[in-house]
């Protein structure tokens, strides 16, 4: 009998993103710190018998998505997180993937990475694989920097691409206002924007620390001091190349965000508030802006992807 299994796999945000040089690859090194938000990817993977994987795909209502960039064939790294697992435990079956979309498109906030992520822990459920989470982090490491994480949630230290991870202590919850555009930025043109400014590096990766104010802040559930301290190297690259993101930094300091930054490679903006309520009053000043074309709020740290029970 086949039967559909969901899961759900959250956003991020990165509260430091240094960067260093690029490899041989063209991959570049990171020293982040990750937080993971409520906002949600959903995967339902329902077995095929002929040995296929079909994608569908829906926006969860209320979320400040546009899907209509989204391929929905090979490409999509649901997909290829469907084809990995299935070669690498030799699963003759085919999925069902249905997608339902809650985190913005190209937004820097890992929403592709949290479909993978969501649709390697439904279909090594629906297959019955049998995989434990060690398998799957490895897995999701194949797939993309961010893939781990989103399997991961909570609060962790990457480095490497980002795909190494150390989990970090947090205390109590941050609240977030994120500023979405409706265009998204390619994140390899970003990190080539960042490559060509910054020319030749003069530091070492190797000299590059997770820095102490960002543990320490969140560790205390300071979100003022969280805020103090929030750093992008990928930030002014994302400026540069949609100059209204500097618009929007603007208005979440005239909000009196406790700071606010790009998120990832952009173009959201995540200002972070002193409470759930100071949260709701930078959203309004937000969107009376008008430098965003949705605004959101969300809190975090929160797991990472789980199985959902219906
Ligand atoms: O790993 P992911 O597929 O998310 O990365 C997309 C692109 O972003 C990579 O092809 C690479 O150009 C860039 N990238 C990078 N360094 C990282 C992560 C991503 O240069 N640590």
């Amino acid at each position: 009998m086949t039967r559909t299994v969901r899961a759900k796999a959250p956003a991020k945000v990165n509260l430091q993103l240094t960067v260093g040089a690029p490899d041989a690859d063209g991959y570049h090194p990171l020293v982040t710190v990750f937080q993971a938000l409520d906002l949600w990817e959903t995967v339902e993977a329902t077995p095929r018998e002929d040995g296929e994987i079909r994608l569908t795909l829906d926006v969860a209502a209320g979320a400040p998505v546009d899907a209509s960039g989204v391929p929905l064939d090979a490409s999509n790294l649901a997909w290829k997180a469907a084809d990995l697992l299935a070669r690498t435990y030799g699963i003759t079956d085919g999925v069902d993937l249905h997608l339902v979309k809650g985190i913005p498109v190209a937004g820097g906030m890992a929403g592709g990475s949290a479909d993978a992520a969501a649709a390697l822990v439904a279909c090594a459920e629906a297959w019955d694989t049998g995989a434990s989470r060690a398998e799957l982090a490895a897995l999701a490491a194949q797939l993309g920097a961010d893939v781990p994480f989103s399997l991961h949630g909570h609060t962790a230290v990457g480095l490497g691409r980002g795909d190494q991870l150390t989990p970090a202590m947090s205390h109590g919850e941050f609240h977030w206002v994120l500023a979405t555009q409706s265009r998204g930025l390619s994140t390899p043109t970003v990190f080539a924007e960042l490559d060509r400014r910054i020319g030749v590096r003069e530091q070492a990766w190797s000299d590059f620390e997770v820095d102490r104010e960002v543990m320490t802040a969140l560790m205390s559930g300071d979100a003022v001091e969280l805020g103090r301290c929030l750093t992008n190297d990928l930030e002014g690259p994302a400026i540069s190349l949609m100059p209204r993101l500097g618009d929007v930094l603007d208005a979440a300091d005239a909000a009196d965000a406790c700071g606010a930054i790009v998120s990832g490679s952009g173009p959201t903006v995540a200002a972070l508030a002193r409470s759930r309520q100071h949260a709701l009053s930078i959203a309004a000043h937000l969107r009376a802006s008008r430098t965003a074309d949705a605004v959101v709020t969300a809190s975090g740290p929160v797991t990472g992807t789980v199985l959902v029970q219906d």
